[in-house]
């Protein structure tokens, strides 16, 4: 299948797997890219810039494929070493960033002297507009049901990826929500030129998680996510769990009084307890609505194969069937 997005970032299939805090490492990524699809490491989960370049070279030993590394921008008082993190990616030799959070702008001289394309992830038409006007490549389109922050217009993807398709002249990716191959056409229809998957990759032979967290991916429904952190406006789409649920009763008792000191407990810290030791209740950690169409945990080579070929039955049969 030959699209914008594949054609832009030189893939065979338009799949991406977006940046995952403690799940985008080099085993996932690299699998992404031998399938065909875009692997994205995740930059910040690297503590600093040295091991970021670290996990990019491990990365680079396992495919020859195009990979690409997130860089999320966080709005936070101690600033990551972006400037060092954009080094490590030059000189890693990654030629794609996935930017995510703030706005980039401050960063896309630095990584457009360097011949870097950028897909800026974001929530809503008029973010997109503004990466399209600050020269990003593309953009992939968190719709309000993803995995993580939707932002706070709650826009799901059916009117969200038309409204984008309406607007931007750069190709865009449908974000969230994205699980097999309908979801691909079904994008493809709104108006995308590809899909980016972040939950549907987590239940997967290589994502370096613990096989509890996979486990109760698989078990989960479309009813167990929950919005948290709405009264600090930085709302995350969560796995329901015991810490979720502490979360949201305090979220109810402090009112608009609620302090992000509050709640660090049962955010901060939480990533590695649960994708590593598999402490299912350590915290509140990010889960989209697509976790009730995950009933198995597929290799990633699978995985792509079967979003591929249910696409083109959809596109070959299904659908000229429908014009008799
Ligand atoms: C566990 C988890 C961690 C994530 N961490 C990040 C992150 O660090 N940076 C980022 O830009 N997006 C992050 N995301 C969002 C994904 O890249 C992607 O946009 C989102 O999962 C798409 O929605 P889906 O889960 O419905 O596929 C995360 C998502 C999940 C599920």
């Amino acid at each position: 299948m030959k699209t914008r997005i594949t054609e832009l970032l030189g893939i065979e299939h338009p799949i991406v797997q977006g940046g995952m805090h403690y799940v985008g490492f080099a085993e996932l990524a690299a699998a992404v890219s031998n399938a065909g699809g875009l692997g994205i490491v995740t930059g910040l989960t690297q503590r600093t810039p040295e091991l970021l370049a670290q996990e990019i070279a491990r990365c680079r030993a396992m495919t020859d494929r195009p990979i690409g590394v997130n860089l999320t921008f966080l709005p936070i008082v101690s600033t990551p070493d972006y400037p060092g993190y954009i080094r490590a990616v030059v000189e890693g030799g990654v030629k794609i960033v996935e930017t995510a959070g703030n706005n980039p702008q401050k960063w896309m001289p630095l990584l457009k002297e360097h011949g870097i394309k950028v897909i800026h992830k974001c929530t809503s038409v008029r973010h997109a507009l503004k990466a399209q006007a600050i020269g990003c490549d593309a953009v992939s389109v968190d719709g309000f049901e993803c995995g993580g922050h939707p932002g706070e217009d709650d826009v799901p993807n059916f009117i969200l990826l038309p409204r984008a398709a309406e607007e931007l002249r750069i190709p865009f990716i449908a974000s969230g929500g994205m699980a097999d191959g309908r979801s691909l056409v079904a994008a493809l229809a709104l108006g995308a030129e590809g899909i980016n998957m972040g939950t549907r990759f987590i239940a997967t032979q290589e994502a370096p998680v613990h096989p509890r967290i996979k486990q109760a991916i698989v078990e989960a429904s479309e009813l167990d996510t929950r919005l948290v952190l709405r009264p600090l406006r930085n709302t995350e789409r969560v796995l329901n769990n015991a810490a979720v649920q502490r979360l949201l009763e305090k979220e109810k008792r402090l009112g608009d009084q609620i302090r992000f000191e509050d709640v660090i407990q049962e955010v901060a810290g939480v990533y590695p307890r649960v994708m590593q030791d598999g402490e299912l209740d350590a915290g509140a950690f990010s889960c989209g609505m697509v976790v009730g169409l995950i009933h198995d945990i597929p290799t990633v080579r699978e995985l792509v194969e079967r979003i591929m070929a249910e696409a083109e039955a959809l596109i070959r049969r299904r659908l000229p069937g429908l014009l008799g």
